[in-house]
């Protein structure tokens, strides 16, 4: 490892929600450990792109579909975390699957938010508002948001945070998701984010 801090790289699909709230705890001090220096989004018209631009962090495409394959575009992302000489991967709601092949390269090294308390809600096809409509129809009146490591099983790696939302009456799935990301996600992910890069750090 090099330098100071502990070189970052998040990865996108959409919004960017997340990167907003790890770009914004960078500026205000909560995350010293680590310094986010590159973007990599699954989708070109991600507005996530806008605020990597804005925050002044270069903001790359690796689109699946134009790859034509898996192998492909994991291989064109590994040469973007190797030229940026990147330690530490946040998937802040990246809605591509990793093979194993690519996780196992980075043990303990990729982090995920996840919009429910897991193992609640959580692994193949729960993502975005799917989540919280799944939550919605089982009626659980406690939700939350997961900070977990990333492994080969999906969703299913080490728990890194956790932080319970409760669920109100009269909740559609799109009130629910902006409670969660509000008084979970944007406050866990940049904490663990942090708390991941000084233990990289430590070890170095
Ligand atoms: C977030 O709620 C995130 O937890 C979720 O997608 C949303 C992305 O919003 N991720 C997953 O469901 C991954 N399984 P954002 O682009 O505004 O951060």
């Amino acid at each position: 490892m090099s330098g100071e801090k502990v070189n970052i790289a998040v990865f996108v699909s959409g919004g960017g929600t997340n990167l907003q709230a790890l770009l914004d705890k960078q500026k205000s001090g909560v995350i010293r450990s680590g310094e986010i220096k590159l973007v990599i989004s699954s989708s070109k018209d991600a507005y996530a792109l806008k605020r990597a631009e804005k925050a002044g962090v270069p903001g790359v495409v690796v689109s699946k579909k134009e790859c034509g394959s898996q192998a492909e575009f994991e291989k064109r992302i590994l040469a973007y975390l190797k030229e940026y000489n990147i330690e530490l991967i946040v998937l802040a709601g990246f809605m591509c699957i990793l093979s194993e092949s690519f996780t196992s390269k980075y043990p303990k090294r990729i982090v995920n938010v996840h919009p429910s308390l897991i193992p609640s809600f959580c692994g193949k096809g729960y993502y975005g508002l799917k989540v919280h409509e799944a939550a919605l129809a089982y009626g659980v009146k406690v939700t939350g948001a997961t900070v977990h490591f990333v492994n080969e099983v999906p969703d299913g790696g080490e728990i890194i945070m956790q932080k319970a939302v409760e669920v109100s009456d009269g909740d559609t799935p799109e009130t629910l998701q902006k409670r969660v990301m509000v008084n979970a996600e944007w406050i866990i992910l940049p904490q663990a984010v942090e708390k991941v890069s000084a233990e990289l750090l430590k070890n170095k």
